[in-house]
C-alpha cells in the first residue's frame, strides 16, 4: 500500500494525537487533577469528544453495554473481517494524560491516516471503559465484556459509595442485560494496541518504539489485619493489638522478600487504617497487594508465601488476618505473527524496534485469550507513568503513527494474514 501522507502532514497530526490527549484529561472527577473511573459521569463527555472525532470520518461511535465506545471504519467490501485497534480511556487516580488514552487518539490518527482508503478488512477502534481496577478494584471490565468473559457475579461488586457494578451500568444510562452483545463475533482478524512503555527501557536503550512479546502475570489482593482498636494514652505497649503496626511489619518484610527474588514486583498500593484518629490505636486496616512476574509458578508462590507471612505476623502479636483475592491474571504470549509484522513497520519507519515484556497489564493480554493479539510500546521519557509527569514525545508518535500505518499496509497485502481462519 501507499504512504501518500507527507512527514508535514503526519507532524501536524501528531500534535493533534497530543492535543486530543490535552483535551480529554480535561474530563475529571477531580478538580486539580485527572481521575476518569469506570463509568463516572466525566467519562460521558471524553465519548463525546471521541464520538466527535470519529464522525467526520464516517465512523458511527456506538456504546455496548459495558460501557466501552466503538466505531467501525468499514472494509473494502460489507463481508470484510474486522482488524481491532484500541486501549482505555479510564485512569488511576492523579493519573497523567497518555496511559491508555494515547492508544485510543492514536487509533483515530490512523483512521485519519487512510484518508479514505478501504482495506481488505475493517478496522474498529475500541475505547476500553475499564481497565485499571480503581472503581471496583477489578481490572478489564471492558476488555472482558469482548471476550465474552465478563464473570456475572462481577455486577454485583461495590465500590465505596456501595454502589453496584450493575448500578453503575444503569446510572451511565447502559443496559446491563445486553452484556453479552458486547462480546466478539467470529470476525475479528487481529488486536492492535498502542501504548506507553510506563518504564525506562526504551529510553535507556534510546529506541522510540518497542514490540511487546509477552506481558507478566499479575495477582490482586485485599488484606485485613484485625486487632482491637483502644485509647492511645491509656493502653500500655505491651497490651496492645495495634492493626497498623502489623499491617506496617508486614509490608517492610513484602518489600524485602520481592528484592529478594529475581524480577518479581510486590506493591501496597492503597491502605486504610480504622478508626482513623490519632488518639485511638487502630483496630483494622485494610491494605491492597499486586504481585507481578512473568512466571505464574514464582508469582503463585510468592502470593503464598506473603499471605502466609500476614497469618504470621498477625498471630504473633495477638490479631488475625484475613485476605481476598481479587485478580488471578496469568502471563500473556502475543501472537508471534503479528509481533515479526510489527518489527518489519517499525523498521521501515526508520526505527530499530526492541522486543520486550511488559510489567503492566494491558488490555490485549485479556483480548489475547480470544483473538491473536500485539502491542506496540512508545518509549516514556523518565519512564514515569501512573503520575502527572506522565509524557510522551512528539517525534515518537510521529514514529508510531508511521509504524501503524506501514503495518496495516503489510496486513492489508499478507495472505497469511488475511487467511487466518479468524479466530482460534
Ligand atoms: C495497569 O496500568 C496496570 O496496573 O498494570
Ligand atoms: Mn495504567
Ligand atoms: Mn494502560
Amino acid at each position: 500500500m501507499s504512504v501518500p501522507t507527507t512527514i508535514k502532514d503526519r507532524t501536524a497530526r501528531a500534535r493533534e494525537v497530543l492535543a486530543r490527549c490535552d483535551a480529554l484529561a480535561r474530563f475529571s472527577e477531580d478538580a486539580n487533577s485527572l481521575r476518569r473511573t469506570f463509568l463516572s459521569p466525566p467519562m460521558h463527555n471524553c465519548h463525546a469528544a471521541v464520538a466527535g472525532w470519529l464522525k467526520p470520518l464516517g465512523v458511527s461511535a456506538k456504546m455496548d453495554a459495558a460501557g466501552n465506545i466503538r466505531g467501525v471504519y468499514a472494509g473494502a467490501d460489507s463481508v470484510s473481517p474486522r482488524v481491532l485497534i484500541g486501549s482505555h480511556l479510564d485512569t488511576v487516580p492523579n493519573a497523567g494524560k497518555y496511559d491508555g488514552i494515547l492508544g485510543v487518539v492514536l487509533a483515530i490518527a490512523l483512521l485519519e491516516e487512510l484518508d479514505g482508503r478501504r482495506l481488505p478488512f475493517a478496522i474498529e477502534v475500541v475505547g476500553f471503559s475499564e481497565e485499571e481496577g480503581v472503581r471496583f478494584g477489578v481490572p478489564f471490565i471492558g476488555s472482558r465484556a469482548l471476550t465474552g468473559r465478563l464473570d456475572p457475579e462481577l455486577l454485583e461488586r461495590r465500590d465505596r459509595n456501595a454502589i453496584s457494578v450493575r448500578d453503575a451500568i444503569q446510572q451511565f444510562g447502559l443496559d446491563d442485560r445486553r452484556i453479552g452483545e458486547a462480546a466478539l463475533a467470529n470476525d475479528v482478524l487481529a488486536y492492535l494496541e498502542f501504548h506507553i512503555e510506563q518504564g525506562p527501557v526504551l529510553e535507556r536503550l534510546g529506541r522510540q518504539l518497542g514490540v511487546v512479546e509477552a506481558l507478566v502475570g499479575q495477582t490482586r489482593l485485599t488484606l485485613r489485619f484485625l486487632g482491637r482498636a483502644n485509647h492511645s494514652g491509656t493502653t500500655p505497649m505491651d497490651a496492645r493489638r495495634d492493626a497498623l503496626a502489623a499491617a506496617a511489619e508486614w509490608m517492610v518484610a513484602v518489600e524485602l522478600h520481592a528484592k529478594q527474588t529475581p524480577d518479581l514486583v510486590a506493591t501496597v498500593g492503597s491502605i486504610e487504617a480504622k478508626p482513623g484518629a490519632t488518639n485511638v490505636i487502630p483496630g483494622e486496616v485494610r491494605l491492597s497487594l499486586d504481585v507481578r512476574h512473568r512466571s505464574d509458578e514464582v508469582r503463585t508462590r510468592a502470593v503464598r508465601e506473603l499471605t502466609e507471612l500476614a497469618e504470621a505476623t498477625a498471630t504473633k502479636r495477638g490479631l488475625c488476618s484475613q485476605w481476598n483475592t481479587l485478580l488471578e491474571q496469568n502471563a500473556v504470549q502475543l501472537d508471534g505473527f503479528l509481533v515479526g509484522q510489527i518489527e518489519w513497520a517499525i523498521r521501515a519507519s526508520g526505527c530499530e524496534p526492541h522486543r520486550m515484556t511488559s510489567g503492566a497489564g494491558h488490555d490485549a493480554m485479556i483480548l489475547a485469550e480470544e483473538v491473536p493479539s500485539a502491542m506496540i510500546f512508545l518509549r516514556s521519557p523518565g519512564g514515569i507513568s501512573h503520575d502527572p509527569a506522565e509524557a510522551v514525545l512528539l517525534e515518537d508518535v510521529e514514529k508510531a503513527m508511521a509504524t501503524g500505518v506501514r503495518l496495516l499496509g503489510q496486513l492489508a497485502l499478507s495472505q497469511e494474514f488475511l487467511g487466518r481462519k479468524n479466530r482460534a
